[in-house]
Parts: structure tokens; sequence; C-alpha cells
């Protein structure tokens, strides 16, 4: 399994793989993959230092990636107005009822952090300013293609820059706005989606853009079969994301019980494409917790970055309480395959080998 963007970045297999958790991400690097640490979830730019200054040590020199949101500016940042206070009174009561009704305890006196900052543009920014400090090969970004300044920082410091996109016009405005690599990211993928799905978008985003930008396919694949499909659509390699929220390493991030329990039983029926995480469309595991948002009486969600601001304690909260069937979390549809919690290594190594196997097996085919 090796295409021509395993020699850009110097991994063995195209296996990049997006996590919130540095362990999952430098397993997969030291597996021969490509680890991308998401920084999203760091408010604090000196734990993202500490993070990343341990990715550099733990890879075994093999290189990782770094993954930032960076949506546009809003009117308001960097002036005095305080964004929690534009959030309706109807939308806090509404999240306070609900979790009293699902019988979610609040916090002990003290707990809960505030809302996920990463979804701002200038905490973005201050994510990109202390990678570049290390030495990530790739860049990626969420929303949208960075802008090109940003683009232009990475490739001074001899970084390449990926982008997400959900259609072939925003590929194609990617590649317009200096973009390296275009992740197509499929409706069946954990987080942000679009609306179409990996079969049609991948040969859409690979013929608009050329053959001369490279494509790595996304959304749904948990195994060498679905690799294998993507790389005869014509992509040069996978992102991946949720299958390693099922890994031992990641566990050092997300303990409790109740989510292997949500995830094992989980089938590929039970996730649901909902605002309520950040504003944007995202997929999600379906649980009571998104059923009530979906109940008639349920405010709509607020725009990037209102509704995580929102919604950010009640994740601590359910979080907290551990119930499976209230679980938050975003999660695309292989999700239905994901029925026990294996360590990285073993992930990678039958990655590798279904896609060989399936690669022997078209060969007989075309005999
Ligand atoms: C828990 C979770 C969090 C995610 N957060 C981000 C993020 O912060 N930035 C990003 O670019 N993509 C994010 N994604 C999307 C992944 O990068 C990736 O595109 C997606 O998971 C691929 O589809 P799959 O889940 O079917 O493998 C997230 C996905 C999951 C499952």
């Amino acid at each position: 399994m090796r295409t021509a963007i395993c020699d850009t970045f110097g991994i063995d297999y195209p296996i990049f793989a997006f996590t919130p958790s540095e362990h999952v991400a430098a397993a997969v690097s030291r597996a021969g993959g490509l680890g991308v640490l998401g920084c999203v979830r760091f408010n604090d730019t000196d734990e993202l230092e500490r993070t990343l200054s341990w990715l550099d040590d733990n890879t075994d020199g093999k290189p990782y990636g770094v993954d930032i949101v960076m949506p546009m500016k809003i009117p308001t940042e960097g002036t005095s107005v305080d964004l929690k206070s534009m959030i309706p009174e109807e939308h806090i009561s509404f999240v306070e009822r609900t979790l009293q009704r699902l019988g979610v305890p609040p916090l002990p006196e003290g707990e809960g952090r505030d809302g996920v900052l990463g979804w701002l543009h200038s905490v973005a920014r201050s994510h990109l300013d202390v990678a570049l400090n290390h030495r990530p090969v790739l860049i990626a970004n969420a929303l949208g293609s960075p802008p090109v300044d940003v683009i232009e920082k990475c490739h001074e410091h001899g970084v390449l820059v990926a982008a997400l996109a959900g259609a072939a016009k925003h590929a194609r405005s990617h590649v317009a706005n200096g973009v390296d690599i275009i992740v197509a990211q499929g409706y069946e993928a954990g987080g942000h989606t679009g609306e179409i799905a990996s079969m049609v978008l991948q040969p859409d985003i690979v013929d608009a853009v050329g053959p001369d930008v490279p494509v790595l396919g996304a959304g749904g694949i948990g195994s060498g079969r679905q690799i294998a499909a993507s790389l005869a659509l014509g992509s040069q390699g996978v992102w991946t994301g949720s299958i390693w929220l099922g890994t031992a390493e990641y566990q050092n991030l997300q303990s409790n019980a109740g989510w292997t329990e949500a995830f094992t039983r989980a089938t590929s029926s039970d996730t649901v494409r909902t605002r309520i995480y950040t504003g944007k469309p995202a997929r999600l595991l379906k649980t009571k917790w998104t059923e009530a948002w979906a109940e008639t009486e349920a405010p709509e969600p607020l725009p990037m970055p209102l509704q995580n601001l929102l919604v950010a304690d009640a994740h601590n909260r359910i979080n907290a309480s551990g119930d499976p069937d209230v679980i938050s979390m975003p999660i695309g549809q292989i999700v239905g395959r994901m029925n026990e919690v294996r360590p990285v290594a073993d992930v990678m190594a039958d990655l590798v080998a279904e896609f060989e196997q399936t690669v022997t097996r078209l060969e007989a085919i075309r005999k």
C-alpha cells in the first residue's frame, strides 16, 4: 500500500489519522501512518505546547500532523463583547431542563471549564503559532481554506496544508487559495460533514482538482476494503477519524465505561447529522441528548461559535456522568463496525492486511 503521498511525507502507509489524542497520534505515526493531532480542545496554548513536545519525543522521529479549526473571524472577535451574553435565555433554560430530565447531575463545585475556544479564529491562529515551533509536516484545517497568509506561513516553514471539502466546488476553491492536499469528506463521516456520500464525492473531487493535487478519501473508512475502494476512486490515501476513538490509546483521554458501551453497541444507523454540537452540521452518536434537540419544543441551534459555548458545560456534565444513553460525541457511520477496544498497532496491522487481501482478490477477478 504505497502511493506518491507516502514519499511526500516519509510514511509507510497512506493512512492519515485525525485524533484529539496525542497518544493515538503518536501510535499511528509509529505504526507507519500519519497521526494528526486535533487542537480544537486546547484552550490553553501552554498545554498545547507541552503536548506537542510530548509528540516530538514519542513518535520515534516519525512525522506527524496538526489539525486546527479556523473559521472566519466573527465580527465581535478582538472586542470586549462577552460572547456568552449573546446566548438567549431560552437556550440556556432548555439545556438545563434537558439535562435534568435525562438525569445528568451537575458537576461538583469548582469543576467544569469554559467553552471550547478553539472554534475562534484568533485561538486557531495561536494554535498554529505554537505548532510551527514544533515539527509537524502537515497542518490541516477543518472549516474551509485557511487564510492565504496562514498557508504562506506554513509553506515558509516547509509544512504542507490540507483542508477538508464536502463538495467539488469547495475543493476547487481550496486549490485556488494555495491548499496542497484535499480531504474529500463524505456524508458518512464523524464530525462536520456535507451532504454527498464518499462514493460520489471522491471521484468528483479527484476530477475537479486534477492529477497534481493529492486527495485523501474520508468518511466511513474502517477497514482495508474501504481503503482499497478509496484508492480505486482515485484518492492517494485515506483520512480517518472515528475508528481511533475505539482504541486503547484513546482511553487516556476518555476512559469512562459509558463511552465504551455506547460505541461498541451502536450500529451504523445510530448517528445523526445535526447542528447541536458546534452550530454547523456535524455527525454525532445518536443518543437521548441528540433526540431531545430534535423534539418540536427544542430551540434552533445557535450559529458557531455560540452553540458550542452554550453546550460546553453540558458536555462536561454528560461526560462526567458516563451514561451511555446520553453521550455527546462526534462519530461517523463506521461506528457500527467498532465493536471492541483495541491497540492502535493492531488496528493499523489489520487495515494493511485486509487491503492486501482485497487487492489480491481483485487481481484474481481481473485474470
Ligand atoms: C470525535 C471527532 C472529532 C473531530 N474533530 C475534528 C476537528 O476538530 N477537526 C477536523 O478537521 N476534523 C474533525 N473531525 C473529522 C475528522 O477529521 C475526519 O475527517 C472524520 O472523522 C473522517 O470520517 P470517519 O469518522 O468516518 O473516519 C472529527 C471527527 C471525530 C470523530
